[in-house]
């Protein structure tokens, strides 16, 4: 059931979370389903509702930087810089795990990823819970991560007792995930912490890719998929007006020359790409309901947020041509 985040909500919330049951909240990034980091039947119950493997690891998040030392057992300085600058934020930290998480929790890897969202609500609510929450984004395995309640209610909602309300999310695509565990850090999953705010805190930064499971599952090649096929195109004029009927076409910015498309879907009228990476989620949610053939995805330049952008649509698509 969707509530508001009221605070009688939030400390029922709370309750429900300290008892071992899951709750479904909102952060900047994306909506996650929450439950008790230290309590491993109540983390079985997130990996069985999401129907998600036992080999992909969550994220466990806290209210406050300062709780870090209570779920890893070590820091390093550069990554002290990182969580210094940018937490609260959209931005998680893969360090060597304390003996208090939960092996379940981190698919026995012997390292944990850490974040403090910037989410009023995540705040209140891990606060009042009192306990580090271990949350997955609140889709089921694979599929689209949820930017509103509604996303999770009409995926969840009937193993999800109660979703937190707190508005669409303002990132709208999941934290940049930075691994400490190696001599040098490495970017497992981009996101609105960008590669280049990274470097100018680290200096070079080793972009993971097609890393080897269990160590980097986000990066499946097919993951935050919709089930219409998707393929992204580097121009609208590459697409064949033969193969646009029945195909809807998605833009970051406006585009021309999109003419004979059953729908033509622009996620930021002014081009900015971080309102269309707040957008991107709800609107291949809204596409794949549609009913279309196939969705055309306009590439955005590897820069700043755009690497996250494309780096979605990569995954949700099963061809890239250009
Ligand atoms: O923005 C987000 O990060 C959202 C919100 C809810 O906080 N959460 C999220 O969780 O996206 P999830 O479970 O959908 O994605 C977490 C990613 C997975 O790809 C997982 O493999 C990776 O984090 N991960 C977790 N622990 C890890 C570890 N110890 N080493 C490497 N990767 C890890
Ligand atoms: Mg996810």
């Amino acid at each position: 059931m969707i509530v508001a985040a009221t605070p009688e909500a939030l400390a029922q919330a709370a309750t429900r979370l300290r008892a071992g049951e899951v709750v479904a909240f909102p952060t900047e990034t994306v909506y996650g389903l929450g439950a008790d980091a230290t309590n491993a039947a109540a983390v079985a119950r997130v990996f069985s509702i999401k129907n998600r493997p036992a080999f992909d690891p969550l994220i466990v998040h806290l209210a406050d930087p300062a709780a870090l030392a209570t779920v890893a057992a070590a820091c390093p300085d550069a990554a002290r810089r990182l969580i210094a600058r940018y937490w609260p934020g959209p931005l998680t930290i893969v360090l060597p795990k304390a003996a208090r998480i939960p092996d379940i929790v981190t698919a026995g890897l012997p390292s944990v990823a850490v974040r403090v969202p910037d989410h009023p609500v995540a705040r209140q609510l891990i606060a009042l819970a009192e306990r580090p929450i271990a949350a997955p984004s609140a889709n089921p395995f694979g599929y689209v991560s949820p930017t509103t309640a509604r996303h999770v209610a009409a995926q969840l909602g009937a193993a999800v007792p109660m979703v937190l309300d707190g508005g669409p999310c303002r990132v709208g695509v999941e934290s940049t995930i930075v691994s400490f565990v190696d001599a040098e850090p490495v970017l497992l999953r981009p996101g609105a912490v960008t590669l280049e705010m990274l470097e100018a805190e680290l200096g070079t930064v080793r972009v993971g890719s097609g890393a080897p499971l269990p160590t980097a599952p986000g990066q499946l090649p097919r993951h935050y998929a919709p089930r219409t096929p998707v393929e992204i195109v580097a121009s609208v004029g590459a697409i064949p007006s033969t193969a646009r009927a029945g195909a809807a076409l998605l833009s970051s910015a406006p585009v021309a020359g999109g003419d004979g498309f059953a729908q033509v879907e622009v996620l930021s009228p002014s081009g900015d790409l971080e309102e269309a990476a707040a957008r991107l989620f709800a609107a291949l949610r809204a596409l794949d309901d549609g009913g279309f053939t196939r969705l055309y995805a306009v590439a955005v330049p590897e820069r700043g947020i755009g690497r996250a952008i494309m780096d979605r649509l990569r995954r949700a698509g099963t061809r890239t041509t250009a």
